[in-house]
């Protein structure tokens, strides 16, 4: 079966990015010229996703006006004859048809991920977290989805990080290795103070199946009296088996300032529009 649903949780409240996000959902940050969460509709789009779904709360309305029509934006872009600004804006509201979900209060990430049972029903569907933002040449998501279907488990992705790092991260344990880029897994530990059981980090892009909304009911409050995604995942890891997909790519943080700073300076890099004035800006600063 297809991947079609990706469950979109944004119902966070972004404290590490105030004052920024203090009137504005932090999705709704921009990396350059688009919001974040422009960025994560993309790759899913591009990855063959058909269905988005938004766990939001109750700071999010400007999100749901960013993929809506703007008839009064679009008639004076007409009437300015801006024709490239307005099809850059109609191509926003047109790209996907999205469904909203309210998370009523914020019990962790898990949680979230639960409050789309509903919606995504008894298929499988793909979770991103936008403030995981992935320059990369093809959609992460859509090579995942790929994996899913192959091996009908649930996958998730993950990367390599310095050792001395794995505290700030969940570490998976891997039992094999599948494949040059697929890994068996078996335990996961949520940020570990000591004896990561690898370098691999769960980074915020999942495909899930049904059964996991099963294990999130039953799972109860972890660390941070949150339901915790990790701890529902690895259940399942014990019983059936979950793979995890060490993707191509560079990630980024942008839920904090040094990670969108950093995001900034790497897209701007690879964007033709911008590369050559972020190369004179830092030629000009004359670091050494
Ligand atoms: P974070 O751990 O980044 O939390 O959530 P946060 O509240 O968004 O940000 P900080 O730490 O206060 O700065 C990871 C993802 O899970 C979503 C967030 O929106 C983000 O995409 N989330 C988290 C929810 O949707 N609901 C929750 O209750 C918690």
């Amino acid at each position: 079966m297809k991947v079609k649903s990706a469950v979109f949780p944004v119902a966070g409240m972004g404290t590490r990015m105030l004052p920024a996000t203090k009137a504005i959902p932090k999705e709704m940050v921009t990396l350059i010229d688009k919001p974040l969460i422009q960025y994560a509709v993309e790759e899913a789009l591009n990855g063959g996703i058909e269905r988005i779904i938004f766990v939001t709360g109750r700071t999010k309305k400007s999100m749901e006006d960013h993929f809506d029509r703007d008839p009064a934006l679009e008639q004076a872009l007409e009437e300015a004859g801006k024709q490239k600004l307005l099809e850059e804006v109609n191509r926003i509201s047109d790209m996907c048809d999205v469904v909203y979900v309210r998370q009523k209060e914020q019990k962790g990430l898990g949680h979230a991920v639960l409050c789309a049972k509903d919606i995504v029903g008894n298929d499988p569907f793909a979770v991103i977290l936008p403030d995981d933002i992935i320059l990369s040449k093809g959609s992460v998501i859509g090579e995942m989805a790929k994996e899913y279907e192959r091996t009908k488990a649930p996958v998730i992705s993950i990367m390599r990080v310095p050792m001395d790092q794995t505290h700030k991260y969940g570490i998976v344990e891997v039992k094999e290795q599948e494949s040059e880029r697929l890994f068996r897994l078996g335990n996961m530990v949520e940020k570990p103070k000591e004896n990561a059981p690898s370098d691999l980090a769960i980074i915020g892009r999942y495909v899930l199946t049904p059964d996991i909304m099963d294990e999130l009911e039953k799972t109860g409050e972890g660390a941070g009296n949150e339901i915790q995604l990790t701890d529902a995942i690895k259940t399942i890891a014990d019983e059936r088996g979950v793979y995890g997909y060490e993707f191509e790519g560079k990630r980024f943080d942008c839920g904090n300032m040094d990670g969108l700073i950093e995001a900034t300076v790497n897209f701007a890099l690879e964007r033709e529009d911008t590369r050559e004035g972020i190369l004179k800006t830092i030629r000009e600063l004359n670091l050494s």
